[in-house]
């Protein structure tokens, strides 16, 4: 529960599918092992974070199931979040070419606006604007989000829109991550939203996507995340080597057993560095930057690469310039 009209620090936080490991003060921690099969990391939620079930919830007591006394969004958010750690990445790839600040951000497939959440309440000169199409998470992040910044709040815009709608105002930085945009499964599409946010971008801006692949991205296994209170186990099904389309679920179990029903799902397309590259450069983008997860990066635990590395299972994000 929200005590305050701040957002409650987040502390911990895993990214699928291969895990990172974020830690207190936004510090991205070494990776794991690449070798290592993705999301076996045990990641410590602090429970005064958030509170993920009612504190008189009990797994023996009678009544309904953790499951059913969890609030889905707020376990979303502490399984796959990192608002913190994603604002300080977005801020060094942005600032490694341009020199300054961001101050705008556009947060595409925002879900609940944790992100953009964050974002405005850096300061009085941070606004920013959210686009998603499921009013659902929309109205929750409205709620618990962005309404307790208090007059923070009038900084974020809500979009219930596609990501390919424009902006209200140009942003900085535009962001998609968790790999949403990859709901796009048809080269046109992904072109036109490349295109759409790169017309939409502030002079100088910069579009940050992440990216996830090597064989385990294109495997049907599913991997196990332990946090206090649940377990997330991703999966990954019905891979396609012909257009790479595939489902994903997550699902989130508690101590009693109990899962929250429905487990969210995804169909989209794994699609891989070179593709993107080339969607963007069509769209318009001059930079592209790639960053590649590393465990040795400094502080920020990527490194700015041409090349990357065969692993298994690997990360990068692509930072892409107007
Ligand atoms: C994986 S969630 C991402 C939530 C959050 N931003 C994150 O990083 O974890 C994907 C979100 O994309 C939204 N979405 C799917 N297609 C969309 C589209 N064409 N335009 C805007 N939002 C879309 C869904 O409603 C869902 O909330």
């Amino acid at each position: 529960m929200q005590q305050s009209g701040r957002l409650p620090a987040r502390s911990t936080a895993t990214f699928w599918p291969c895990v990172r490991v974020i830690r207190r003060h936004g510090r991205i921690i070494p990776a794991a092992p690449v070798r290592q099969p993705p999301c076996l990391n045990v990641s410590t939620i602090h429970p005064t974070s958030y509170d993920v079930v009612s504190r008189r919830s009990s797994a023996k007591s009678a009544g309904p199931s953790l499951a059913e006394r969890a609030d889905s969004h707020r376990i979303y958010q502490l399984a796959v979040q990192s608002p913190e750690a994603d604002i300080g990445l977005m801020q060094h790839f942005y600032r490694s070419r341009r020199r300054r600040k961001a101050w705008r951000l556009r947060e595409d497939f925002c879900g609940t606006a944790l992100t953009l959440a964050h974002w405005v309440d850096q300061g009085a000169r941070y606004s920013g604007e959210g686009f998603d199409i499921d009013p659902d998470p929309l109205e929750w992040g409205r709620r618990h989000n962005i309404e307790p910044l208090g007059t923070g709040a009038e900084r974020a815009i809500l979009h219930l829109a596609d990501a390919r709608e424009p902006s209200t105002r140009s942003p900085d930085i535009r962001c998609a991550f968790n790999f949403s945009y990859w709901v796009f499964r048809r080269g046109d599409e992904m072109l036109d939203y490349f295109r759409q946010a790169h017309g939409d971008l502030a002079d100088g801006g910069m579009l940050v996507i992440d990216v996830t692949g090597g064989t385990e991205s294109l495997s049907e296994e599913s991997y196990v995340s332990k946090s206090e209170g649940f377990e997330m186990v991703w999966q990954q099904e019905n891979f396609s080597p012909v257009d790479h389309s595939a489902e994903l679920t997550l699902r989130f179990r508690f101590r009693d057993g109990s899962e929250i029903d429905p487990p969210y799902r995804y169909n989209w397309r794994v699609w891989s560095i070179p593709e993107l590259l080339e969607l963007l450069s069509a769209a318009g983008f001059c930079d592209i930057d790639i960053w590649w997860q590393d465990d040795g990066a400094g502080e920020y635990g990527y490194r700015r690469t041409r090349k990357g590395e065969n692993a298994t299972c690997w990360v990068a994000c692509l930072a892409a310039f107007k």
